[in-house]
């Protein structure tokens, strides 16, 4: 449970939460967004800032497994939640499958979109569901605008993803321990 303090007039609120399966207590104002928590506090600048007003999905993260706009969010509201971020995705300098095969099938160009298409697609493998179809990938990535790609790759990796990684479900959601 998240709890108030004062220094000055600015009343702080302190938030516990699990990030990339590490749990972080921290004493915010209650105004920050968790996007500029993640990236300003966290240092996990993977997570990217576009309009701030929940238009372009650059900021999208997983929370509690659901694919969330981060600067829509408070900071205050990831207390007691799990957050992924990018981060979490590869281990050491190894890409993880979901990553390997956005790689293989050019599905980024300037890389600015690619960590929230990533996270969107680490939500939907943790649904699951059976490998949706080009359309329905293209739903589920509407959130996410993507200036380079025409979004036909993005599809493609995705939908490759889902049918060669039946374990997707592992490798997008691995325990805490393997996080760490
Ligand atoms: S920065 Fe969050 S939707 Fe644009
Ligand atoms: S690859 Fe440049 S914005 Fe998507």
């Amino acid at each position: 449970m998240s709890t108030a303090s004062e220094v000055g007039t600015e009343p702080l609120v302190t938030v516990t939460t699990t990030v990339n399966g590490q749990e972080v207590t921290a004493t915010v104002p209650p105004r920050l967004h968790a996007a500029d928590f993640l990236r300003q506090r966290l240092g996990l600048t993977g997570t990217h800032v576009g309009c701030e007003q929940g238009s372009c999905g650059m900021c999208t993260v997983v929370v509690d497994g659901e694919a969330v706009k981060s600067c829509l969010l408070l900071a205050c509201q990831l207390d007691g939640r799990s957050v992924r971020t990018v981060e979490s995705l590869a281990e050491d300098d190894r890409l993880n499958p979901l990553q390997q095969t956005f790689k293989e099938e050019h599905a980024l160009q300037c890389g600015f979109c690619t960590p929230a298409f990533l996270m969107t697609a680490t939500a939907l493998g943790q649904q699951g569901r059976g490998c949706p179809s080009r359309e329905e990938i293209r739903e589920e990535i509407a959130g996410v605008l993507c200036r380079c790609t025409g979004y036909e790759n993005v599809v493609t990796a995705i939908e490759r993803w889902f049918a060669e990684h039946p374990q997707r479900a592992e490798d997008a959601d691995p325990s805490p321990e393997a996080l760490r």
